[in-house]
């Protein structure tokens, strides 16, 4: 028995061995836009994270009072909150391991989310330019929308600079599986916290393509219809209820943070950590579209395994064609921007 124990003790001094050898301690966290609708609840959200060690929130406008604010919460983790410089910019960036942009412009309704490209591709743009330059090496989450045109623009940013990394660039779609995940429990009566719906393509209207399929459900007719399209149009519900007060930023707080914690996990050591997230991705490059949102495998260097879409129902097939379409057009529209406004 003790033999067993001393081994097993062993083996533990071993596998904490393995363990800081390949995964980092660090994890600064930065907020870009930190003082937003979005930006406030993301990070108190994250100031609760115990593995969060540093907390550096950045906005054009009161982002030190929302890094006074969160830094009093009694959590170890510092929080600095940034002056709206260059300089401040540089200093909140620095050793980050996560950057989390939601900086920009949301919808009012009747927008679609590319009614807002011409505001935010130059502001996406401006931060993607400064975290190339300071934090070349750190996980990228694009919040901002149209994050189908924000993620291939912060992509030409880092290629332009010479540090593109496609396994550490992330449009954040985990609100579209919230909601998915959601909404059927809405009408199967199940225990939400259950559902792990997967969802597919991009975010944006009919490019985000829930498979409700490869979660054993089969919805027919009118009840399947609306239960799609309140998974694409989700966010408009948001949008109209807020009566032009802008869009999702609780629920969309709770998405980005449940995306940073599986990130920090994975870099931590966890194995199997897996998340849905637009991502430069091989499954339909064939196709012409070079970014894809399904389910990624994490791990210490961001991107790990790009998980197939799978088996899929006709009607499904029906929705990716479309989401493909569309997706390819959005993808070019920011590339295409990027070139011609470095
Ligand atoms: P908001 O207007 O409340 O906050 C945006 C913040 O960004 C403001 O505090 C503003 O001062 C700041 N900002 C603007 N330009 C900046 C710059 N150059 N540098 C640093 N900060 C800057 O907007 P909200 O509601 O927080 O939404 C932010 C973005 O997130 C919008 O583009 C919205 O469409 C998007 N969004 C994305 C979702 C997703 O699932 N990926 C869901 C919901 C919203």
């Amino acid at each position: 028995a003790a033999r067993k124990a001393s081994q097993s003790i062993l083996g533990a001094a071993l596998n904490r061995r393995a363990f800081s050898a390949t995964a980092s301690n660090a994890s600064k966290v930065v907020v870009l836009g930190a003082a937003g609708g979005i930006g406030q609840p993301l990070s108190l959200l994250l100031k609760l994270n115990p593995r969060v060690t540093e907390l550096a929130l950045y906005d054009i406008k009161g982002g030190p009072g929302v890094a006074a604010d969160v830094g009093h919460i009694n959590t170890k983790s510092n929080v600095t909150g940034y002056e709206p410089t260059p300089e401040g910019l540089a200093a909140c960036l620095k050793g980050a391991e996560i950057v989390v942009i939601p900086a920009g412009v949301p919808r009012k309704p009747g927008m679609t989310r590319d009614d807002l490209f011409n505001t935010n591709a130059s502001i996406v743009r401006d931060l993607a330019k400064a975290a190339a330059q300071h934090s070349p090496d750190a996980n990228m989450l694009i919040i901002s929308n149209p994050v189908n045109s924000t993620v291939p623009i912060t992509a030409e940013v880092f290629k332009s600079k010479g540090v593109y990394n496609p396994k550490k660039l992330f449009g954040v779609t985990t609100l579209d599986v919230v909601r998915a995940s959601r909404f059927i429990s809405q009408v199967k009566g199940s225990d939400p916290a259950n559902e792990n719906i997967v969802v597919v393509g991009g975010h944006s209207g009919e490019t985000i393509v829930p498979l409700l399929s490869q979660s054993g459900y089969e919805l027919q007719g009118q009840q399947r219809d609306e239960y799609v399209k309140r998974v694409q149009f989700g966010g408009d519900e948001v949008v109209k209820a807020k009566d032009g007060a802008g869009s999702a930023t609780l629920s969309m707080a709770m998405a980005g943070a449940r995306f940073a914690e599986s990130l920090l996990k994975a870099a931590q050591g966890e194995k199997g950590v897996v998340e849905p997230t637009f991502v430069d991705s091989p499954l339909y490059k064939d196709q012409g579209v070079t970014y894809f949102a399904s389910n990624v495998t994490l791990g210490p260097n961001g991107v790990e395994e790009i998980h197939p879409v799978g088996k899929v129902t006709d009607h499904e097939q029906g929705l990716l064609d479309k989401c493909l379409k569309d997706l390819k057009g959005n993808i070019e529209k920011g590339e295409k921007w990027a070139k011609e406004n470095p």
